[in-house]
Order: structure tokens, then C-alpha cells, then sequence
């Protein structure tokens, strides 16, 4: 049975209602929905708005619901939306005392809540697996402290950098999602219910029952407001994006750093597939899943954004368009979270490959500048001396390592032999011993900062 159908003569067409429905995919909400309308209906009954055995026998019908929805043995089908659903199940149950539980309520303020309930739990679970995938990358930086590797910029070897300070990085990035999602997820428990369809309600019900009842921080002060407003699906949504873009930065590292060329590291077999055709193959097909999906992340992104910046004041059914892409992006995130936490924690990493290309392609010429600009050359005139001196090597096929005290005093009198010193790559990644450096103590204290700030989560 519709919610609305005395208004009309005929029924809606099969096509209007396949159409219109969102049961097929708001279902997810039936949790969400059961206790809020738990909360109303406790709410009705405290300010006397209906009798409290009316609203005691409507709880009981609906945690019966519930009951049998977590049970499998009711199947969510059959009605235009999960309110629907749920209402047309309880009149079913309790019969006429159940039509009493929409008194002061509307759907728009109903979903409305359900979809914060929802996106508020899922917030939680997106800070749960982001802390332990960060956990995973930190307890892979505490392994690789003493390894070096080439740290890049345009992807050319730049300087050398140390392996725990690299996934450090990574956590960083996972830190500040971790963040945002805590901040989307106070913005957002803030309780629309009580707004009715638009306008509020004659009805004297108390907002503060509710709120209590639903965990809610605030209730909302505008009912206009309240009813349309999608931006915590948006806020959620952008969260999940930058978080994929940043596991999508670290696939991106692992596609190269496990190919043949780099060598750097490799995919356990049970997280790599192979080909149909060429026998030697492993192939990085789950980081590059993940890549891939963060396209579709960003899609969705880009579609609740839309469906909202046209919207006259207040609710409007393009609303019901924020669900789909929430829930996809909801999946998308924690299927890539949970397999890319398994994964950082298997990569095998080889010291030696990352040393020997650390070594190469004059990565410490920087050393060598600062080396003379920490002897009084100002140090625009210290990097023309040093570009000689690379360009010297590349003409003798020598690395830095290998020039003599003679040959770097040809460049410059001022060198000493400490400069011998100075160029090996340990040195160099020694020598940043500032905060957030390539230095072993620095990456250590890295470590440490992260794991407490990871506790407060
Ligand atoms: N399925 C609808 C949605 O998701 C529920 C609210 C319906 N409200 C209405 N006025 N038709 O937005």
C-alpha cells in the first residue's frame, strides 16, 4: 500500500512505479529507520501526543521488524521506499495503532535522518580501517628503518630517502582522512527529525528526547534547511575521494616499484594474478583495481554535488539521488581499505635493489653543493660548481662515489677530504636530520608521532 494514495483516483503505472521506487537500494537503511522511528514514537508517547501503550505496542512492532529483517526471515520487498515498507509491515503487525506512528513527521525529515544515522556509522567504520591500514604502513616503517631508497621528484631520482620516512608519507596522508572523516562526522550528527515535511510541526513534540534517543550532538534550527540538506553525503563523499587518491598514489608506487624495472618490491602471490597468454606474467591487477576505482569515487563526487546545486528550497525528489552513490562509495572504500591493508603488510621489499638504485644518478649532488655552501660559497654559486662536476662524471662514466679529493679540488680548492664522506648515500640520508627527514632518528620520531596520534582515534 502507498503512503499517499488517497489522493488520487488511479493508480500509478507499473513503469511510474519502478520508476519512482528506492526500496531496491535505500533497504540499506531499515536499521537506520526502525530506531529512529523508535525514538518518534517513544517521543509521541512522552509528550502525550498519542497514549503510552500505543507507543509502547509501535516499539514492539518495530523492533519485531527489525528482528525478523536481521534474521532473514523478512525480506525487505514490495513497497515504493524503506519508510514505506517498514510502516506498511507494522500496520500489518499491530494493526490501526500503527498508521499513529507518522504523527508529527514527515519522510523528508524521516530520511533525512535515517541517511545521517547511516552515513554517521559509516564514518566510524571509514576511521576504523583507515587507522588500520595506517597501523600497517607504520609498522612496515619500524621494519625498514635502516633501508635507503631513491626518493624522487618528476619520477627521477632526486635524493636519497630512507624506507621508513617513505611509508610514513603514506601515513600522513591517511592521518589528515582520518581527520577529516572525524570532523565530517561531527558536522553531521546534528538531528533533522522534528522538521517535518518542511515547515516544522503543530505538534508539541520535544526535540530532546529524539536527539538523546539517536546519540544526536544537536538538532538541527532550521526545518527548511533540514529537510534538503544532502551536505554531509557530499562531505562524506569528498573524504572517501581524497582517501582514494591517496591509496591510489601509493598503487600507483607499488605498480612501478614491483615491476621489473624497478625491482624495489614484490606483490606476494596471493595478492597477484596472472595472464591468459604470456606465462611469465605477475601482474598487479589489485592496485590497479584500486586505481581504477577511484575514478568512480570522484564520479560519484561530482553527481551529488550536481544533484544539489539546482534545488529550490526545500526537499525535492533529486534527493533520493544522494543514496546510490553513497552506498558505492561506502563499498568502494572499504573493499580498497581492507585488501590494501593486507597487501602493505606482505609486500616483500628488497634493501639491496633499493640501495644500489638509491647510489645512481648523481643523488647526492645536492650534498656536494651544500657541502660548499656550508664552507661560505653562497650557495647558487655552490650549485654551478656541482653541476660541473656532474657533467665531469657523465663525460668519465663516474659516479660521485667515485671521484677523487684531486678531482673535486680541480672543481673547487675548497674542498677537503671529508667531501669523500660526504657523498656516500647514507650520509646524504643522515645529513636531513630535520624534522620529517630522511635521517633514521628523524623517520623514528616520525614513527612515534604518528602512532600517538593514531591512539586519539
Ligand atoms: N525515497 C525518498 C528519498 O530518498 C524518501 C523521501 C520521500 N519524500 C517525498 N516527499 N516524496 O528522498
Amino acid at each position: 500500500m502507498k503512503l499517499w494514495e488517497g489522493r488520487f483516483d488511479k493508480p500509478t503505472a507499473a513503469d511510474a512505479d519502478v520508476f519512482n521506487e528506492s526500496l531496491s537500494f535505500d533497504k540499506k537503511l531499515y536499521r537506520a529507520d526502525v530506531t529512529a522511528s523508535v525514538a518518534h514514537a517513544t517521543m509521541l508517547g512522552t509528550c502525550g501526543i498519542i497514549a503510552t501503550d500505543e507507543a509502547e505496542r509501535i516499539c514492539a512492532g518495530l523492533q519485531s521488524i527489525l528482528s525478523d529483517v536481521e534474521t532473514g526471515t523478512l525480506a525487505v520487498e514490495g513497497a515504493e521506499d524503506i519508510h514505506s515498507f517498514v510502516e506498511n509491515q507494522l500496520v500489518s503487525r499491530i494493526g490501526q495503532v500503527g498508521k499513529k506512528l507518522h504523527t508529527a513527521r514527515s519522510r523528508n525529515d524521516q530520511v533525512a535522518t535515517d541517511m545521517r544515522l547511516y552515513v554517521r556509522e559509516s564514518a566510524d567504520n571509514a576511521i576504523k580501517l583507515l587507522c588500520g591500514l595506517t597501523e600497517a604502513l607504520t609498522n612496515r616503517a619500524s621494519e625498514t628503518i635502516g633501508y635507503l631508497m631513491p626518493g624522487f621528484t618528476h619520477l627521477r631520482k632526486a635524493q636519497p630517502v630512507n624506507c621508513a620516512q617513505y611509508f610514513n608519507a603514506y601515513s600522513e596522508m591517511f592521518l589528515r582522512d582520518i581527520d577529516r572523516f572525524s570532523a565530517c562526522r561531527k558536522r553531521l550528527n546534528v538531528m533533522p527529525l522534528g522538521s517535518a515535511a518542511l515547515a516544522g510541526t503543530s505538534y508539541p513534540i520535544d526535540r530532546e528526547i529524539t536527539k538523546g534517543l539517536l546519540g544526536f550532538d544537536d538538532i538541527s534550527q532550521n526545518s527548511l534547511d533540514a529537510v534538503s540538506d544532502r551536505d554531509f553525503v557530499a562531505e562524506y563523499i569528498f573524504c572517501a575521494s581524497l582517501a582514494m587518491a591517496h591509496l591510489s598514489r601509493l598503487c600507483e608506487d607499488t605498480i612501478l616499484y614491483t615491476s621489473d624495472e624497478f625491482g624495489y618490491w614484490e606483490i606476494p602471490d596471493e595478492y597477484s594474478t596472472g595472464s591468459s597468454i604470456m606465462p611469465q606474467k605477475k601482474n598487479p591487477d589489485i592496485p590497479e583495481l584500486v586505481r581504477g576505482k577511484t575514478g568512480r569515487v570522484y564520479g560519484h563526487l561530482a553527481a551529488i554535488l550536481t544533484a544539489i546545486k539546482g534545488l529550490p528550497l526545500a526537499y525535492n525528489k533529486d534527493l533520493q539521488e544522494d543514496k546510490e552513490g553513497f552506498f558505492d562509495t561506502e563499498t568502494t572504500l572499504f573493499s580498497c581499505l581492507s585488501i590494501y591493508t593486507s597487501i602493505v603488510g606482505k609486500i616483500k621489499i628488497n634493501p639491496r635493489a633499493m640501495f644500489e638504485a638509491a647510489g645512481g644518478g648523481y643523488a647526492t649532488a645536492t650534498d656536494v653543493a651544500d657541502y660548499l655552501a656550508k664552507k661560505g660559497i653562497p650557495f647558487r654559486d655552490a650549485h654551478a660548481v656541482t653541476g660541473k662536476i656532474v657533467r665531469y662524471c657523465i663525460e668519465k662514466n663516474k659516479a660521485l662515489t667515485d671521484l677523487s679529493l684531486e678531482e673535486f679540488k680541480s672543481a673547487s680548492e675548497i674542498f677537503e677530504r671529508d667531501v669523500l664522506a660526504a657523498v656516500t648515500t647514507r650520509s646524504s640520508a643522515e645529513a636531513r636530520d630535520s624534522v620529517g627527514g630522511s635521517s633514521r632518528k628523524a623517520a623514528r620520531k616520525g614513527i612515534s608521532s604518528i602512532r600517538k596520534r593514531l591512539k586519539k582515534y
